[in-house]
């Protein structure tokens, strides 16, 4: 194995791994759900919820997926091959496979979206008669139901993407998540300071933070963990990749660690910039994907300085969402560069043929193939529907089995204290080696029976 890990990239250091992984984890998923999530499910106990399961539920399988990754060194079709050689495992890694390419196409799509708003900020468009509520509501129908305009954002989105990917996982990954995930902490703060300062801002941040016990049910866990699985960009594959490129002095207890904490704590600071400006402006704080794209330009082109605050609001946006796309691109790069002996450049060229053509069903399938329906959905819901609610599940359970099982205990002390050689305390080892085998699969199958009845 260990010839293997010499030929490929690493990240520098534990430091660039997680700041890799909070970028794949960190995303739309943060920036829109989160926030009106946890105002729709009571608050601070949607907060204490969350992260409970976070630490006990989402923080074994995050490890599991880096056990994976950094013991075989390989994408996650191959890692199969090399931690359980001949047996069907692998169909593991298909499943895993499948979900990023769905995600990834839909994301790109939302990714150019956020690039037609940046530039819309820039040149301060979102201001005047341009401001109203449903000017800007249809200024944001008539741009995703248009067949040529999203698609362009859409090859730009997949474009910048495909770059990055393909200068490598040194050169490209790492610099770009080392060098924006600061930068992006430093606007969502500039964005909080600036909400909170608003008159009337206080009832936005009672409505995220006062407990509200009357609001929790058992829907409200599921939700919770829903949001947690997407959020943490689990199940998928994603994971597994970037930790094959960590290095085995790495202590993968601290990167995991790591990656929830800033994932979490940047969909809490996403809470704070959003919601006391929605509550400042009186405005209906569960509005979905609209509060993005139409009720902030708004709440932008009320407040003082509000454009520049836009700007900075889409260009997080915008990074956000190519941090988690270069990690879905990744997932097929590897796997098309390892099992097919493909060279980088030609594996990522290849791969963005393909994401542009499902992704162009997906944006068209807001306006001009909005009649085309699956099981009465179009092909963007389809996507996003099977990917988060089947797939990224499937993939969870399966991966965690297969550790929690197959490769068994053993081979998690050994990847958890680099052979002997970090001092983790048994309490805590067993107490992991419990979880994986047992609660997290267990919450899995909860969330499948709980979607099936619903
Ligand atoms: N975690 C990302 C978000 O919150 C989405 C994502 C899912 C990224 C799966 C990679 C893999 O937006």
């Amino acid at each position: 194995m260990k010839d293997l890990s010499e030929k490929r990239e690493s990240f520098a250091g534990s430091m660039t791994a997680i700041m890799a992984m909070a970028g794949s984890a960190v995303g739309l998923g943060n920036l829109w759900r989160f926030p009106y999530l946890m105002g729709e499910n009571g608050g601070a106990t949607f907060i204490a919820i969350y992260l409970l399961l976070a630490i006990f539920i989402c923080l074994p399988i995050i490890l599991v997926e880096f056990i994976i990754g950094r013991r075989s060194q390989k994408n996650i079709y191959g890692a199969f091959e090399v931690l359980a050689p001949g047996k069907p495992w692998k169909l593991i890694g298909i499943c895993c496979t499948l979900a990023p390419i769905l995600v990834l196409s839909f994301y790109s799509v939302v990714g150019g979206w956020s690039i037609n708003y940046l530039l819309k900020a820039l040149s301060f468009s979102f201001t005047g008669e341009n401001s109203n509520p449903e000017y800007l509501s249809s200024l944001f129908s008539n741009f995703v139901t248009d067949p040529y305009k999203p698609l362009l954002f859409h090859t730009l989105f997949l474009g910048m993407t495909a770059v990055i990917v393909a200068v490598g996982v040194k050169k490209g990954i790492e610099r770009f998540s080392k060098i924006v995930m600061p930068l992006l902490f430093v606007m969502i703060i500039i964005i909080v300071v600036k909400a909170v300062t608003l008159p009337g801002s206080s009832a936005g941040l009672n409505y995220i933070f006062k407990p509200d016990f009357s609001k929790v049910t058992s829907e409200t866990v599921l939700k919770a963990l829903g949001q947690a699985f997407f959020s943490l960009s689990l199940g998928c594959g994603t994971m597994v990749t970037y930790a094959s490129y960590v290095g085995r002095k790495e202590n993968l207890l601290k990167c995991s660690a790591g990656t929830v904490f800033f994932d979490t704590i940047f969909a809490l600071l996403a809470g704070c910039a959003i919601m006391p400006a929605v509550f400042a402006y009186g405005i209906n704080p569960s509005e979905g994907p609209g509060l993005v794209f139409v009720t902030l330009p708004h709440i932008f082109s009320q407040m003082t300085a509000g454009g520049p605050v836009a700007i900075i609001f889409f260009f997080s946006l915008l990074i956000a969402a190519l941090t988690s796309s270069i990690s879905l691109l990744e997932v097929l790069t590897a796997l098309l560069t390892e099992e097919l002996h493909l060279k980088r450049t030609w594996a990522v060229v290849i791969s963005f043929f393909l994401f542009w053509i499902l992704g162009a069903a997906c944006s068209l399938s807001q306006g001009v193939l909005s009649d085309v329906l699956v099981f009465g959905k179009n092909i963007f819901d389809l996507f996003d529907y099977i990917s988060a609610n089947i797939l990224m599940l499937a993939g969870g359970l399966l991966l965690t089995i297969f550790v929690g099982w197959a490769l068994g205990k053993k081979v998690i002390r050994e990847e958890l204290t680099n052979d002997g050689s970090l001092r983790v305390p048994p309490v805590l080892l067993q107490t992991i080696v419990f979880l994986i085998r047992y609660v997290a699969p267990a919450a899995i199958i909860a969330i499948f029976i709980f979607q099936t009845i619903s």
